[in-house]
């Protein structure tokens, strides 16, 4: 099945994938690519437009990344972003210079004429800069399209070559009509038709996996999460009961979860949804143990044993399904950085499982994508919404000794937190938020006694991708609501406080 495809070259700028994300909710299918892609790699992908995103860099830098004058002699329409805009007008013969001073923040920019990314955008609008070089001089035949108080070139562009480039960053919500101006570009400069629609995709999708899969036996590791539940419904709609899933209740999951998980899937989908009891075993495993890395080791090797023996007892398989997704796939393409946690994410399930192939349905797609999909599947919004929950689950939000009492009020005060910000409406607006319990007691008041109890910490953050994050400044009102109900109604908590630290220093989890 064909797309119409946009390219978007990585020149390192750090809302990259955001473009692309973008021009994916513009209808577009796009892929980010790393921006020294060979040109016969571009030229065999058709696209209908490139973009080169930001970058850190200055095109004066040596060991600043260019791009072949070849890639802006194709024809194809081009979009440069800040760097991106730089490197164009450099390589074309312009003139970029360094500014006296960084221009960061919002501006007012004017259209100096009408051109075809102007359309539906008013002739004055505000815009997001973050830049200290300026493009000064355009190339020959280039003229500018827009201009700030500072920047003279703000927008400037070639119409016969399609080629143009913008100072600031359309792709940020700051910049009033970003939207409209990406829009424009794709729709009226490349004659996008916006085939990429989540309902295509799903359809698709449901196709190819039939296809593949035949009457092959395929299995998959359900966690509940939005990425699993998608993969394995889009995999039962294709191949039905050859599909068996494997859930394996470790007993660290948060309040309700397993039950929610076998009522969707085995009762309301009827899928093959097996539910390995394994929490006496996770529990007796780390008795004692009070290392976060130790931990997260013990509970990744555990799972991948677990599952293991549920596998053999199904017998051969053919496929495999992960619920892999784009940012993923981008990611690990990239160099190695320290190992701040080891996460676990079923990733060594592959190495004990005899299988042929491994399937990756959601690996095109960003999340926002996978949960339309989700929808567009009838999957609930309560799923397809799900917070993100660590695979060692409750483990690394109870500091000290994973016991079954720590549990059991790390549960109840975490239901309430969730309950309290869905009823505030906030369940959108907070990126992630959970209870955690501290490894410390302190001394209370309820009713007429003394308590010695445990300290409950609550933790809410923004983020677009979990790389960092800030603390959520959640309404004192919501915060004492909160507060209230977990000392009343929770057992062995007599205490609660937020958790207001940034990712860096801190992360987003307490281990
Ligand atoms: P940190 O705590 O590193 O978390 O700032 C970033 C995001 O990753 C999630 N997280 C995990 N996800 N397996 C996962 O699948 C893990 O072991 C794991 N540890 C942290 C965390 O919840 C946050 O969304």
């Amino acid at each position: 099945m064909f797309h119409q495809t946009v390219l978007v070259l990585d020149f390192g700028g750090q809302y990259n994938q955001l473009i692309a994300r973008r021009v994916r909710d513009l209808g577009v299918y796009c892929q980010l690519l790393p921006c020294d892609v060979p040109v016969e790699q571009i030229k065999s992908a058709a696209p209908i437009g490139l973009i080169f995103t930001g970058g850190p860099n200055s095109v004066y830098d040596e060991t600043s990344p260019h791009i072949s004058p070849e890639v802006l002699a194709l024809g194809i329409p081009v979009l440069g972003i800040c760097y991106g805009a730089q490197l164009i007008a450099h390589t074309l013969g312009g003139e970029v210079v360094h500014a006296e001073k960084s221009e960061y923040g919002k501006r007012e920019f004017s259209f100096l004429k009408e051109n075809l990314l102007s359309g539906g955008i008013p002739q004055k609008s505000v815009c997001w800069m973050s830049h200290t070089d300026l493009v000064r001089e355009l190339p020959d035949g280039f003229e500018t399209l827009a201009f700030t108080a500072s920047c003279p070139n703000a927008l400037f562009g070639c119409e016969e070559k399609k080629i143009y480039g913008v100072q600031f960053h359309p792709e940020v919500a700051h910049t009033e009509y970003g939207n409209k101006l990406l829009e424009n570009f794709l729709y009226a400069v490349c004659g996008a038709k916006g085939d990429w629609t989540m309902k295509n995709f799903a359809q698709e999708q449901v196709e190819k996996l039939r296809a593949l899969i035949g009457n092959g036996k395929v299995l998959c590791a359900m966690s509940g999460g939005v990425d699993s539940a998608v993969a394995a419904t889009l995999v039962h709609r294709a191949v039905g009961e050859n599909l068996t899933c494997v859930f394996v209740d470790h007993g660290l999951h948060r309040k309700d979860e397993p039950e929610e998980i076998m009522r969707v899937f085995k009762e309301g989908m009827g899928m093959n949804l097996i539910k390995a009891d394994a929490g006496e075993r996770f529990l007796g495993a780390l008795r004692g143990v009070t290392d976060p890395e130790q931990k997260r080791h013990i509970i990744g090797d555990l799972f991948i044993r677990v599952f293991e023996q549920e596998a053999k007892k199904i017998g051969k398989v053919d496929f495999l399904v992960q619920g892999t997704i784009y940012p993923d796939v981008i990611e690990s393409g990239k160099g190695k950085s320290a190992v701040i946690k080891s996460h676990h994410n079923v990733g060594g399930l592959p190495d004990v499982i005899d299988f042929k192939q491994i399937v990756e349905p959601l690996r095109d797609l960003f999340k926002d994508e996978v949960r339309k999909v989700g929808l567009e599947l009838g999957l609930s919004e309560e799923i397809v919404w799900r917070q993100p929950c660590p695979g060692p689950a409750l483990a690394i939000r109870i500091m000290g000794e994973v016991t079954r009492e720590k549990l059991a009020t790390l549960r109840d005060a975490d239901a309430i937190f969730r309950e309290e910000i869905a009823r505030a409406g906030l369940t959108r607006e907070i990126w992630q938020y959970f209870a955690v319990i501290t490894d410390s007691k302190t001394v209370g008041v309820q009713g007429d006694f003394r308590t010695y109890e445990n300290v409950i910490a609550l933790r809410a953050v923004t983020s677009v991708d979990a790389m960092t994050a800030d603390w959520a400044r959640i309404p004192f009102e919501v915060l004492e609501r909160v507060s209230t109900r977990i000392t009343n109604e929770v057992k062995h908590a007599n205490r609660v406080v937020y958790d207001i630290t940034s990712k860096p220093p801190a992360t987003i989890e307490w281990e």
